[in-house]
């Protein structure tokens, strides 16, 4: 094929994206010890099974899809008023947050959500993304051909890349003015940590200024344990002029192989929520109705409950992580309102030659930090969302290995 009629920017990727090239190290490592058993906190998957209540939901949509009364074909792109109903009220309103439902766009994954919305932006937009960050802002920028060109360091030549480490207690500093989109995760992945309501309050009222939108991804809100900090961006006077909201079902109810998440963005942002209308009616056929009736029932008092409990048993395996690396003398962040904790190894150490380390001595698999960009280099991703057994017997494997 003639690579003239190819989109050149995918020739500036990384050759694979980061989780296939762990999957890709995990099964050649197998291959080689099918002896041993490998326990996976790398990448961010579910582990325990859906609620009952989600079930149950599940079993009846199936039941109205078996008779001709109450079967259902293509529904609405943007997903079934009952669900965005839901949201509204159980995400929003239950805050004191006013998104209506029309605001609210069902979709099959925030992942596709966030990859997906920068194309609504021109080519040209300059994008700032937090140093660690989740692949997918990056990657998908990269394939629009808004990155630039990679530098030798990994960074690209036209993005902003704004600090997110120790040093400043992983709150990002505003960047240039010229920037038009800033990308942020709170509950952040990868670092675990949460941005405060003062940093929100400046980026905010600084997006409002330069005329940037904040893209806020919020997939793992439902993880924080302290009612005062933020949930939704739209608890920030004046988030609804400037910022559009990602979250999911994936880790909040267990949907990561069901496939669930919405996108708000709100009426003060009325051409972009229209272009998104006109997007997804055009590209996407909507989630389906069992799905939806499945994510409904997370708001029901007995979903809430149940998918709170197993929320609280991941973030045991969280406090059983962070205590255990402490207690090995390693300092972490996150792990208190994410389920991902940030292991800062000792100096000198490449997060790549870690992963092979720890995998080759202990078979525990983690995600290396330097997958997440310049800034993660150092560092060391495990997720809480193993069993609690394998979560011990992980710890119990990694201080024998750093004793
Ligand atoms: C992760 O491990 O970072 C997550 O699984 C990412 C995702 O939700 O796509």
């Amino acid at each position: 094929m003639d690579s003239e009629m190819l989109n050149r920017h995918y020739s500036l990727l990384p050759e694979t994206y980061l989780f296939s090239r762990i999957a890709q190290k995990i099964a050649a490592y197998r291959e080689r010890h099918p002896e041993r058993e490998v326990i996976r906190l790398g990448i961010g998957d579910v582990t325990r099974p859906l609620v009952p209540a989600v079930i149950e939901a599940m079993h009846r949509a199936v039941d109205e899809m078996a008779t001709a009364d109450t079967f259902r074909g293509y529904g609405p792109e943007q997903g079934y008023d009952f669900l965005r109903e839901a949201i509204a009220a159980g995400e929003y309103a239950a805050r004191n947050i006013d998104i209506s439902p029309e605001e609210i766009f069902v979709s099959d994954g925030s992942k596709c959500d966030v990859a997906n919305i920068q194309e609504l932006f021109s080519p040209d937009c300059r994008v700032a993304i937090p140093d660690p960050v989740y692949p997918v802002y990056l990657d998908s920028n990269v394939m629009a051909g808004r990155a630039g060109e990679p530098l030798a360091d990994g960074r690209y030549s036209r993005v902003r890349y704004m600090a997110c480490g120790a040093d400043n207690g992983f709150q990002p500093e505003p960047p240039p003015p010229d920037t038009r989109l800033i990308y942020l995760c709170s509950p952040n992945n990868p670092t675990g940590t949460v941005l405060t309501r003062a940093t929100l309050e400046k980026l905010v009222a600084y997006a409002q200024e330069i005329h940037a939108v904040i893209l806020f991804d919020a997939a793992y809100a439902d993880y924080i344990r302290d009612d005062a900090l933020i949930h939704s961006i739209y608890e920030i006077p004046g988030a609804k002029k400037c910022a559009v909201e990602f979250h999911s079902f994936s880790k909040s109810a267990g949907f990561t192989g069901v496939r669930c998440a919405f996108t708000v963005i709100p009426r003060e942002m009325e051409t972009l929520r229209r272009m998104w209308l006109r997007r997804q009616t055009t590209k996407f056929n909507g989630v389906s109705y069992i799905v939806q009736r499945a994510a409904a029932a997370v708001y029901s008092p007995e979903g809430r409950r149940q998918t709170r409990a197993v929320i609280r048993s991941y973030m045991d395996n969280a406090a059983t992580i962070r205590s255990g690396l402490q207690q090995c003398g390693h300092t972490v962040f996150g792990g208190e309102h994410a389920p991902y904790i940030w292991w800062q190894l000792p100096s000198g150490i490449k997060s790549f030659d870690f992963f092979d380390r720890l995998l080759d001595k202990c078979a525990v698999v983690g995600t290396p930090g330097s997958g997440f960009g310049p800034g993660g280099e150092g560092f060391f991703r495990l997720t809480a969302f193993g069993d609690p057994g394998r979560t011990r017997e992980a710890l119990r494997r990694i201080a024998a290995m750093t004793e």
